[in-house]
């Protein structure tokens, strides 16, 4: 059983990954609807905490007003880059002319994104509210306490990045950057969860099958982590046709993205292989409860996965299969990784023989 410290941790850690799911569901309909740049300013949303609903209450230069404070903070950004030895891309930000176009008042995109980051703010507090919990927890469990304080501070890290996305107008490399971080977000606080849970899984297996089962398993999380990676740089591909290209339809949008989307098609065969090759090996070790239930799950998220992905590429970039697909690879990942941590338990703790 858990102490009352762990199972208040529990809940917090089970509440926020609900709240991770939520956000990054957010993100994937702020951009399906093109709503990233619904503020202009960040963390305020037109300089209020309740964003206007009406073109009315905003004052008449707003536009000029806006650029004006993202190419402050752009120049604050560049100065940064400078300092870090990335004189190149400062010059890059500071000569890209896209940031200076101002944005036209949308209340239904404003209010979309508002949404967006008051999720993003809740969840933030929630990643707080398990570092306290994590506080009791310091002598017992030290790593879940260190985790959590470091989960802690990629979120606030993640607020910044997500404020340099707004004032670079969403320049592409951010969001990779912004979505990459956001698994290793998720992938902590699942561990966390994982530590204190301890899901007893006693398997009857020699200690070369385990091996075959951790490389397995880690496979499986290198593939989905580049299949995300390959995935986000297809997505800056279409934001970039759609901006160069505005005269094009939406179903006219892959066509023109490249190799980037022939290569994420490409990996999907490798993905495949690896998660069949887990499944294969499990069966064959004849590894039953909990974790083969979780594999079984890895593998219809992954046909999901797939149906979305051909939605997207064949039914004119479906946007609820935009919302749907970013959700489907946090999900994957997820089970994924809570494969890959079951497997890495202790020898001593995992297998009987
Ligand atoms: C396991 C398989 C797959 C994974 C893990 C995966 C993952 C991802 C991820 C994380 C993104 C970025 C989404 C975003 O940032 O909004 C993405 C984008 C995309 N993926 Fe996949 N994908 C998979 C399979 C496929 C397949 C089979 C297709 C099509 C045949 C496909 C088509 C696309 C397209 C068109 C985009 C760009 C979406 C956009 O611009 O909103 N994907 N994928």
């Amino acid at each position: 059983m858990y102490s009352k410290a762990e199972s208040r941790f529990l809940s917090a850690n089970f509440i926020s990954l609900i709240a991770l799911f939520l956000l990054i569901l957010a993100g994937g309909i702020v951009r399906s609807s093109g709503s990233g740049m619904g503020c202009p300013d960040w963390p305020k949303c037109f300089d209020q905490y309740i964003p206007p609903t009406e073109l009315s209450q905003l004052p008449a230069n707003y536009k000029e007003k806006y650029v004006l404070k993202r190419i402050e903070k752009n120049e604050r950004f560049a100065k940064l880059l400078d300092k870090m030895g990335y004189g190149d891309l400062a010059i890059k930000i500071r000569h890209d002319e896209s940031i200076k176009v101002p944005e036209e008042f949308n209340p239904g995109k404003t209010y979309t994104e508002y949404i967006n980051r008051l999720i993003g703010a809740t969840t933030g507090l929630l990643l707080l509210i398990c570092f306290a919990l994590a506080i009791p927890l310091i002598k017992t469990k030290a790593v879940v306490f260190w985790l959590s304080a470091l989960n802690l501070f990629l979120v606030g890290f993640q607020g910044w990045l997500g404020s340099i996305v707004v004032s670079t107008n969403l320049l592409a490399w951010m969001i990779t950057v912004h979505m990459l971080v956001a698994v290793l977000i998720f992938a902590i606080s699942i561990y966390t969860y994982f530590l204190i849970r301890q899901p007893k899984q006693v398997l009857s297996i020699n200690n070369k099958q385990l091996v075959y089962l951790r490389l397995a398993s880690l496979l499986t999380i290198v593939v989905s982590v580049w299949q995300i990676t390959i995935g986000t740089e297809v997505r800056e591909e279409v934001d970039a046709v759609k901006s160069y290209f505005p005269e094009l339809v939406r179903s006219e949008w892959l066509a023109e993205t490249g190799r980037i989307f022939t290569e994420h098609k490409q990996l999907v065969w490798l993905y495949l292989v690896v998660s069949i090759v887990l499944y294969a090996l499990m069966f064959k070790f004849k590894i039953s409860g909990f974790v083969n239930k979780l594999a079984i799950a890895m593998l219809v998220v992954f046909g999901l996965q797939v149906i979305t992905g051909i939605a997207l590429a064949y039914f004119a970039m479906a946007p609820w299969a935009q919302a749907a697909h970013v959700l489907l690879a946090t999900v994957l990942f997820g089970v994924q990784a809570y494969i890959l941590f079951i497997f890495y338990t202790k020898k001593s703790e995992l297998i009987s023989v």
